[in-house]
Parts: structure tokens; sequence; C-alpha cells
């Protein structure tokens, strides 16, 4: 959830630590904080809060240096404050580690290092493991390299760290288990970070570390890559990057989830392109065509995320089972992999995420996996730890999405798997050849119909969102494939609004949520053209009864609901399957001006972080 920069090289490390911070600051706000070796000593700085204020001690401080480390935090063990901010030092004050990820066992080891007279400043697992790692030192390794390597050997749990000595400013050392952890190389210079955003302008060339393995970076040497637990050293692979600086930055938007939003015709035509060959009636799709034979003997397909990405694979569930004719579960991974789920080598597990890193949604692949489940990622980053565990996949092209709440990774997920759904159910024989044809035309119209439902964002949807946003409870009903939106959109205003707000299948609101209806509730009701038009007028009706306010998603032309909603927000329509793509887009930005009128903090909300890398 942290994210971490290093830096080892000629240029002077504190702009690029600092700038890199600000990249990674997405996965974790709660404080900052970097240590640079001046060639004699290290100096440290960190503080909690965001980057900028740390920046106000550190920018007046000494902070020349060309070896350093920084890290961005996202509390975990002991509250957000100056004294658990990273980095951590060991006792002595000769070794400074930042870490991204859980020590498990920390406690055990810190009562060790307790008898044998370590003393502790924080509360975190990462202070117990430099002090663990300066005992062994102390004890006779014979460098920082082998002190390392013993402690990760001694603890369990999940890490990416960067580690330097005071008495080397040649020298650092870092590793990797379950938390992502890139190595930039450039001449005579490496880049450590959580992803390679830190480090796009100084180089292209990456080395993703897999889980297991550790590096020493040392000035004018390559770098020696090995395994923690044999010593075995490994051949680096190295990436060539094809991310550019401009898709990481706002670009003249205020927030970047604005931008992200009208990302959209973009990111889901990307997630199209060479794959949906609509003129030719072809979708092609490598890795499902590899594994072909596991589509077709499916017995079922489990799809297993979190947050958002449940909610793609809730959409993905009624496509694929319209289209394709496989029964479909979705899972929370948090849930799947602690309840000794049923699988056989029948099973196809897809797994939805956008980091691509978060740990719940990993260990759910890693055990369907160890049962014998095909594993399909549907993933938004390259190289990420769940892309790398899959048998197969498909990325959503969807490029990098740095607002904390998801809006294009979604619309690219429901696409890519929109379209994983139409080519098996073909290939399954489901689907009759005009029907698939116009499926296809109907997909391949999206991106420019998104750019059209774009233009909702207009005074209307501005004066909703005023009217509305000292609301304190919001519902959202959707009936069918649009029942997924309503819960995204729910989640999307809480986030990022802190307004409580449920969603939920229309017809279910009788069954309980219709007690809440009053003049003061806000029902947010996804009402497309479709065979659940007439119910869901029903459920308006039932609404209106109760002196609820409504503000309805409609088609344009629809004279119903237009009668019954307080305020109505127009979509194209598109084929019921394709819904999703358009009716979330009036959601996400009705939640984004709600977010703007009432001063949060859009794109870094409060408690929460972009990649959940603990479980
Ligand atoms: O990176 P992932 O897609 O695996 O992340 C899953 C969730 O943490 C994520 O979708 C989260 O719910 C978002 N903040 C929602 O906007």
């Amino acid at each position: 959830m942290c994210g971490i920069v290093g830096y080892l090289g000629s240029k002077e490390a504190y702009p690029i630590l600092i700038n890199g911070l600000k990249r990674l600051e997405y996965r974790g706000y709660d404080s900052a904080g970097l240590a640079i070796h001046n060639g004699s000593e290290i100096k440290q700085y960190k503080r909690k809060g965001k980057v900028a204020r740390m920046e106000e001690i550190a920018a007046n401080s000494p902070h020349e240096g060309t070896l350093g480390i920084a890290h961005t935090r996202w509390a975990t063990h002991g509250e957000p404050n100056d004294v658990n901010s990273h980095p951590h030092t060991s006792m002595s004050g000769r070794f400074h580690i930042i870490h991204n990820g859980i020590i498990e066992n920390f406690a055990s080891i810190k009562e060790a290092l307790k008898s044998r007279g370590f003393t502790f400043q924080s509360d975190t697992d990462t202070e117990v493991l430099i002090n663990l790692i300066e005992d062994i030192y102390t004890e006779g390794a014979k460098s920082l390299s082998k002190a390392v390597k013993a402690a990760l050997n001694q603890v369990s749990g999940a890490y990416a760290i960067a580690v330097i000595d005071s008495e080397d400013p040649n020298t650092m050392v870092v590793a990797k288990m379950g938390s992502p952890l890139v190595v930039g190389i450039s001449d005579n210079e490496y880049f450590v970070a959580s992803d390679a955003t830190p480090f796009l302008e100084y180089t292209k060339r990456a080395i993703y570390l897999e889980d297991g393995q550790m590096a020493t970076l040392r000035r004018g040497e390559n770098i020696h890559l090995y395994n923690v637990i044999s010593d075995e050293p490994v051949e680096p692979y190295i990436h060539q990057l094809t991310l550019d600086i401009a898709s990481i930055e706002k670009g003249g938007y205020e927030h970047f989830m604005l931008k992200e939003i009208y990302e959209q015709p973009q990111s889901i035509h990307d997630s199209l392109r060479g794959r949906l060959l609509a003129e030719e009636g072809k979708i092609i799709m490598r890795g499902v065509s590899e594994y072909k034979a596991k589509f077709m003997n499916a017995e079922r397909i489990i799809i297993v995320g979190c947050g958002t990405s449940w909610h793609a694979g809730l959409v993905a569930e009624y496509v694929f089972e319209e289209l394709a004719r496989i029964p479909v579960e979705v899972e929370y991974a948090s849930e799947f992999r602690y309840r000794n789920p049923i699988i056989t080598e029948k099973d196809v597990v897809i797994a939805i995420s956008q980091s691509g890193e978060t740990a719940d949604t990993l260990a759910a692949i890693k055990l369907a996996k160890s049962k014998g489940a095909t594993i399909f990622g549907v993933c938004n980053i390259v190289g990420s730890s769940i892309a790398r565990e899959s048998h197969a996949g498909a990325f959503t092209h969807a490029g990098p999405e740095i607002g904390v709440a998801s809006t294009k990774a979604f619309t690219a997920q429901v696409a890519v798997l929109t379209l994983m759904a139409l080519k098996i159910g073909q290939e399954r024989g489901n689907i009759p050849k005009t029907q698939y044809l116009k499926y296809l035309h109907a997909l391949s119209q999206i991106p420019g119909q998104v750019e059209r439902v774009l233009k909702c964002n207009d005074e209307n949807l501005i004066a909703i969102a005023e009217e509305y946003a000292s609301a304190l409870n919001f519902l959202y009903l959707g009936r069918g494939v649009n029942f997924p939106v309503a819960l995204e959109g729910a989640l999307k205003l809480k986030e990022i609004s802190y307004i409580h707000a449920e969603g939920y299948p229309a017809a279910e609101m009788k069954h309980g949520p219709i007690a809440l209806i009053d003049e003061n509730m806000p029902v947010v009701i996804i009402a497309q053209q479709n065979a659940n038009y007439e119910k869901v007028v029903s459920n308006a009706q039932e609404v209106k009864a109760r002196k609820g306010k409504i503000i309805a998603i409609i088609n344009p032309g629809d004279t119903d609901m237009r009668h019954l909603a307080d305020h109505c927000i127009e979509v194209e329509e598109t084929d019921e399957l394709f819904s999703p793509l358009l009716t979330t887009i009036p959601l996400q930005l009705l939640s984004y001006h709600i977010a703007v009128i009432l001063g949060r903090n859009v794109d870094q909300p409060r408690n929460l972080a972009k990649s959940v890398t603990v479980e």
C-alpha cells in the first residue's frame, strides 16, 4: 500500500526522490520521508501527512547526495505520525530502510531483539526488520547484502524493501516478496520504485523483481540479482517500458479523476483496439485462443476481484451467462481465499485487477492455481504480480489510472470482459451469426457513444450535485446488468465524498431499504429502455410515493421516467448488455462534482490507497 523510491547514481537524489514520491502518493499518503547519503553521513527527514509537508522541512535542510531512499505511507502497524513514518533506522543509527508490506511475525522477532538489548522508537514492523538486519550484521555477516538476506530468511509476510548503510555511500540492497518492486537501469545509475512512474523521464529499461528475489545495487557495477533463499544468481530480464510522461500528468484537468473520466472514449477504444474487428466479424484475443480448450470445456467460470474490479466482475456475470452460457460465480477475493472453496481443473478463474497487485486477489489466484484451475488475468498494469501469476490474460490498456477512485479502469475491464464473453459465446456456438455481427457493431460504437455521453457534464448535472451535496445518504438502484452499475455508483460517491450510499437491485428495495425513503433521500435510478424498463418505472413509482427524490439515468425520448423523476440525465441507447459502459459515466461525474463541492480531496480520499497490497 505504500510507495517506495530509491536512487543511486551521479545525479542529486533529492529531486528524483521527491518527484517520485509525488507520483507514488496514490499508494498512500499518511506520511512521507526520505534518507539521503551525502558521502559521509545519512540525513533523514520524515513527517506525518503528504509529501508536500515533508518537503517543507527537507527542502530547507541539507539534502545533497547521490544515494537515497524515500517512502510514502499507508499506515498498517502504528498510527500515522512522524515517528512511525519511514525511513526507519536501526538502533545504532547505521542502517536505514523503507518498506512496503507487512512483516507478520514481527512481534516475536521484536521480543527476541528486546531481550538482546534492542530498543524501539516506533510501533512499526519495519523498525523490527531493520534492527534484525543490524543484529545479524553485528553478529558477523560480512556485508549488508548478507545481513539483509539472512534477516529475510527469518521473516514471514510481504515486503518490498530498500536498505542503505551510513558507512557505505555506494550500495543499496533491495528485495521483494508480495509487494511490487521495479529497478530502473540507466548508465551507471539505478532507480528503485513501487512502479515505473518515478523514473520514466530517466530510463525506459526496467527489471521487475519476482517474489523471493533480492538485488544488490553498487555504484559503477552491474546489478547483482539473486534468490533470497537459495542465494542462486538470477539472470535479469530487462523490460522496455512503453509508458510516457504525458500519460501520468494531469494535462490541464483539475483532478486526475476528471481527466480519467474524460479519457474513457480513448481507453475503451484502446481496450478494444486490435481485438474487435467489427468489419471482419472477428474478435482476436490471444490469451483466450491459447486457452480455448479450457474455455470450451469450462464447467464454471469463477471471477475474483475487489472493490470496483469486483463490480466489473458482476457485470461480466450477466454478460458471460447470456452470451457464453457458462455458469459464472463472482467472488470477493478476500472471502474466496479463506473459505476453502471447491475448485476443480475444469474451472477457469478470471482475476480482475487494475493494479494487478491487490493482495487478496493475488492470494485467491494462487489458491485456485494450486487446485488446478486455469487462471486468466484481466489487469491494467503490465508486469504486475497478478498478470505474471496468471496462465494467460488480456490487459485492459486503460493507461495509468492515478485517481484513487477507479473510473476508466472499470469501463476498460467491462469492455475486455464483454469481448471475451462474445468470443467464447461465438466459439461455443451460442450466438447466431447475424446477432453476433450486430453485437460487434454495437460494441464498436461504444467509444463514440461515451464521447457523447460525456456531454452530460453540464449545468444540469452540476445543479443536481449542488442540490444533493448536503444529503447524508444516497440510494442507487438498477436492475439486471445495471445492478452492478448501481453498486459502482454508490461506491464512487462514498469513497470520494464520504456520503453514505448504498447500491441495490431495484426490486430488492421493497425488502428493506424502502424504509429509508423520505423527502430527504436522493435515489439514483438507472432506467434504460430494455426488458426491465417497466419494472424499473414501477420501482421509481414506489420511491415517488414515499416522497424520495429521483435522479434518473434515462435514454433520450423516455417520457415515463421523465415524468416521474425530479432530475434526468440522458445517455444514448445501446444493446442492454453493453449499457453499463454508458450508464456508469454520469454516476462517475455526479460523485466527482459532489466531492468537489464538499471540498474533498478527490484524487486522494481519506484512508484509502490506490493499490491495496495488504490483506
Ligand atoms: O487494483 P484493483 O483493481 O485490484 O483494486 C481493487 C480495489 O481496491 C479498487 O477497485 C477500489 O475499490 C477503488 N478505490 C474503487 O474506486
